[in-house]
């Protein structure tokens, strides 16, 4: 899959892009981030992107034309399944939205910038706004990176079967049961008998359990 990210500020996704689980995701040929700096899509010479809101508001806000113009440019290329805005009032991002997008050719992230988007892009260019939770950040940057880094990982043979995404907590809306290595025994801290057993059903039932008394005290929420 093909995530194209339109930020102001690409320097403070590239690190990131070149790093983690992107890069080796990109190195086996299994996703691509390309990232497109919004300026580089503006027509004069102050590369401006945005101007005085109407109504005489406080704050700037992000202009139609280089928006327009960066995802114009990127649809002459090939089909989009989705546009999305980084959004708090957004959808909720979950795991379930990122299996979701895992399976799309090609997306497009705008980096927003709550309050300061001019609304006819909302209205027009965009086809989904997503919010990583219910707290507003300066930019849409992080919730940028944070979408790629769950939608990529997710993308078959990513992560080695060793660490199948299948059983990543929140995949069955369930918290994971809690995991160990060696030594069995430090310092007097025990590892569960059971783990030890090589009784292979009934370690699976144990860490059903365990997994269920978790996300039962911890995140009850998702039993609902
Ligand atoms: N931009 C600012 N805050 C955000 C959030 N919580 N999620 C997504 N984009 C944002």
């Amino acid at each position: 899959m093909r995530i194209d990210i339109i930020t102001v500020l690409p320097e403070m996704l590239e690190g990131f892009v070149n790093e983690s689980i992107l890069a080796r995701a990109q190195k086996k040929g299994l996703a691509e981030i390309h990232l497109h700096n919004l300026r580089d899509y503006t027509t004069d010479k102050w590369r401006r992107v945005d101007d005085y809101p109407y109504g005489g508001f406080a704050g700037m806000v992000m202009q139609c034309e280089p928006i327009d113009r960066a995802i114009s440019a990127l649809k002459a290329e090939r089909n989009y399944d989705e546009v999305i805005f980084t959004s708090p009032d957004g959808e909720q991002f979950n795991q379930h939205v990122a299996n979701d997008l895992s399976m799309l050719e090609n997306i497009i992230i705008l980096c927003g910038h709550y309050k300061g988007i001019d609304q006819r892009v909302r209205d027009h260019l965009i086809t989904r706004e997503i919010s990583i939770g219910d707290y507003v950040l300066t930019g849409g940057e992080l919730a940028a990176a944070v979408m790629a880094d769950a939608i990529v990982r997710v993308v078959p043979g990513v992560i080695g079967d060793e660490q199948s995404a299948l059983s990543d907590c929140f995949q069955d809306d369930m918290l994971s049961a809690p995991i160990y290595t060696r030594p069995a025994d430090y310092k007097g801290w025990k590892v569960p008998d059971i783990l030890l057993s090589g009784n292979e059903a009934k370690i699976k039932e144990w860490e059903m359990d365990q997994a269920m008394e978790r996300t039962r005290r911890l995140r009850p929420d998702l039993l609902k």
